[in-house]
């Protein structure tokens, strides 16, 4: 049961995004990069990103011979070639001549050219340019024996208010709803007097106009997302018809709130993204661990199959506020947390650092010195040796029991809303919370999508603040119970639909009250600093935070209460019955200790665990990935100590071949690899 991105390459992908469209002038370096991609076991480049301008110096003047050169050597020298289309950044002459292709700010005012990621996807002038570019590459391209993917664009993001977009705005509106009684009835449009006549007279939301209706913004968002996958699409069609075998990704960026990566990954062929942690070298590299796991998962979870880590960053990079160098050891560790989640690259940004302009401090393989005597090049070069010997690895999946919902159009309803804690509402603290106590017992999640994934593979799921809820939803929950399985909601669970209109009748709305046995009636938000103490059933207490909603238990039974305030005797904690399975409710949030706790009794409950048997310790997690038959399991230490741990099952180290059983050591920042 192995899943491969490109059949025709069964290896762990090592390389990155290579820029030789810099370096023309300068042959001796282009013929060293060579040298030294061998040196440090890298076996690939990402190709032509922002090339744009080098491929096409002027309109219709197209000039390949550069990159013809470049495929030829990197083929010669064994590598393969991830290859970009390059609209990530226009060319100047383009910015001149079709002014539609420059994006509109949100006031209306038109951008200069300049930087990147600035074109407007709606443009025809813009598209047509694309797709001749692409098409020329993939034709070019299309028999070389370097290339194994396509990576499309770079990074997509960003949003355009031109007439043109406006107008695609009105008519995507239009096919959702039909007919203007039906947008202002679903977007409450009596409030503060704006019924529309027609869809003429909508205008995306701006700080000029409308910044309040939550239907037009919740709106605008999926459109601008919808917009984007359709531009992706077209730029996926341009080489795939032409290269109907070589696997198209575009490179994602995690919780990226600009997109819903949902709409993006229906239209390219695999997954992979761009992970720049904080690596900072204290106890607070647990935290970034686990966010960056998390992220993993969220992107391998998109499709369930194995993706690419597109970017990262050899050593440090040069857009924070501190770029501070990754410690010994961090950059393996680092790297093998991706393969640990179900990557078969390791990709860097950016291959050589450029010598002048905006990214010449940025973090590379290759030095400005220019050779191979670098501490970075050498922790390239050990990942390289590593990764070589995990070609059984590649192509293995992760199948975990657990799952962890969130969606995009959840999460942006929740942040725009009025009341509750104004300016942070707190889901990305709350999804992490709750993340950090399944990596904590090494035990594997899916982080899954409303409509995108099927819950019948699943024992559990977690899935705290689903604000909105539609009936759709509400009716997959109440059979995923009803069949037997775990639902674990917390405050905030069903109280608007999909359209972001509050569910009538009591929450948690859309036939959920029926599926927790509860009715919540209020919610209250504690001022900063304040807290609240709920009492479980056999004594223990613990801290309520932010968030205490007002609940009657309407056949559930009461696990907590809470033990002060105006509310003290409510319950806090409740676990109902329904069907063959089983909904719990959170009514309040915590500081952490309780989640953790409340999560290992559950997943103990429904018999999930770590696939490994040994203890773990805090920074310590495993994660796995399978091919039916055999488990490989990651072993991670994220604390500068070695650990001393012990299991009682016979397993291969998969890049030594040695057998490890009983009492062993894994040491501080390192990670074993093992088999069963
Ligand atoms: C990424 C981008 C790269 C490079 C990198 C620097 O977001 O895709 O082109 O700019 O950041 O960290």
């Amino acid at each position: 049961m192995k899943d491969y991105i490109n059949p025709d390459f069964k290896h762990m992908v090592h390389g990155g995004d290579y820029n030789p469209d810099q370096w023309l002038d300068y042959p001796e370096v282009l013929s060293e990069d060579m040298r030294l991609m061998k040196l440090s076991h890298c076996n690939e480049m990402t190709l032509g990103i922002f090339a744009w301008s080098a491929l096409e110096p002027e309109e219709g003047k197209f000039n390949f011979e550069w990159m013809d050169k470049v495929m030829d050597d990197i083929h010669k020298a064994g590598g393969k070639v991830v290859l970009a289309t390059p609209s990530g950044a226009k060319p100047a002459w383009m910015a001149q001549k079709y002014v539609e292709t420059l994006r509109v700010n949100d006031r209306g005012e038109r951008y200069w050219y300049g930087e990147r990621h600035n074109h407007c996807y709606t443009s025809p002038i813009y598209r047509e340019k694309v797709k001749l570019i692409n098409q020329k590459l993939a034709e070019r391209y299309k028999d070389h024996p370097a290339l194994i993917g396509w990576h499309l664009s770079n990074e997509y993001g960003g949003e355009c208010y031109c007439d043109l977009c406006k107008e695609a705005f009105r008519g995507w509106l239009k096919k959702k709803y039909g007919s203007i009684k039906n947008l202002n009835g679903q977007w409450w449009n009596a409030f503060w007097s704006h019924t529309f006549n027609g869809f003429d007279q909508i205008n995306p939301p701006s700080p000029l106009g409308e910044n309040h209706v939550h239907g037009l913004k919740l709106d605008w968002k999926r459109f601008v997302s919808e917009q984007t996958a359709d531009f992706v699409k077209h730029e996926y069609d341009s080489v795939k018809s032409i290269t109907p075998n070589i696997p198209v990704t575009a490179n994602l960026m995690g919780f990226y709130q600009g997109l819903n990566y949902r709409d993006i990954v229906k239209v390219i062929d695999y997954v992979s993204w761009d992970n720049y942690p904080n690596w900072v070298n204290t106890d607070h590299d647990i935290n970034v661990a686990q966010y960056s796991a998390m992220c993993h998962d969220l992107m391998r979870s998109l499709n369930c199959r194995p993706f690419y880590l597109m970017e990262s960053t050899p050593s440090h990079v040069n857009w924070k506020p501190y770029n501070k160098l990754k410690r010994p050891k961090v950059h393996m560790l680092s790297s093998l947390q991706a393969v640990a989640h179900g990557s078969d690259s390791v990709q860097y940004f950016q291959w050589r650092k450029s010598r002048g302009s905006f990214e010449k401090f940025h973090g590379a393989v290759v030095d400005h010195v220019g050779n191979e005597h670098t501490r970075v090049f050498k922790d390239v070069t050990a990942v390289g040796e590593r990764l070589e010997k995990l070609d059984e690895v590649v192509g293995t999946v992760v199948r975990p029991k657990v799952a962890l919902m969130y969606d995009w159009d959840n999460q942006w309803a929740i942040d725009m809303a009025g009341g509750f804690q104004l300016n942070d509402k707190k889901i990305s603290q709350t999804n992490c919370q709750y993340y950090n106590a399944f990596w904590s017992k090494g035990v594997d999640i899916d982080i899954i999508g409303a409509d995108s994934h099927d819950f019948n593979d699943y024992k559990v799921i977690f899935a705290p603040m689903r604000y909105m809820v539609s009936d759709a939803l509400g009716e997959k929950l109440k059979s995923f119970v009803k069949n037997g399985g775990t639902l674990v909601c917390t405050y905030m669970t069903g109280m608007v639909n999909e359209n972001d209109l509050c569910h009538l009748g009591g929450w948690p709305g859309a036939g959920l009250r029926e599926v927790f046995g509860i009715w919540n009636e209020e919610i209250d938000t504690l001022n900063p600093g304040e807290s609240n103490t709920v009492k479980l059933k056999d004594g223990t207490v613990v801290k309520a935070v932010d968030y205490c909603e007002l609940i009657h238990s309407e056949g559930a039974e009461v696990l907590a209460e809470y033990d002060s305030d105006f509310y003290k005797g409510m319950p806090a904690y409740t676990v109902n019955r329904y069907g063959e399975g089983k909904a719990y409710y959170i009514a309040f949030r915590d500081d952490g200790s309780f989640t953790k706790q409340m999560i290992n009794d559950i997943l103990d409950e429904v018999g999930v665990s770590s696939e490994f048997d040994g203890a773990l310790k805090k920074g310590v997690t495993a994660h796995s990935r399978t091919d039916g038959e055999n488990t490989y399991v990651f072993l991670e230490n994220y604390t500068p100590d070695d650990f001393e741990t012990e299991t009682g099952i016979l397993w291969t180290e998969v890049d030594t071949g040695k057998t490890l059983t009983g009492k062993f050591t894994l040491s501080g920042y390192g990670t074993l690899i093992l088999k069963k």
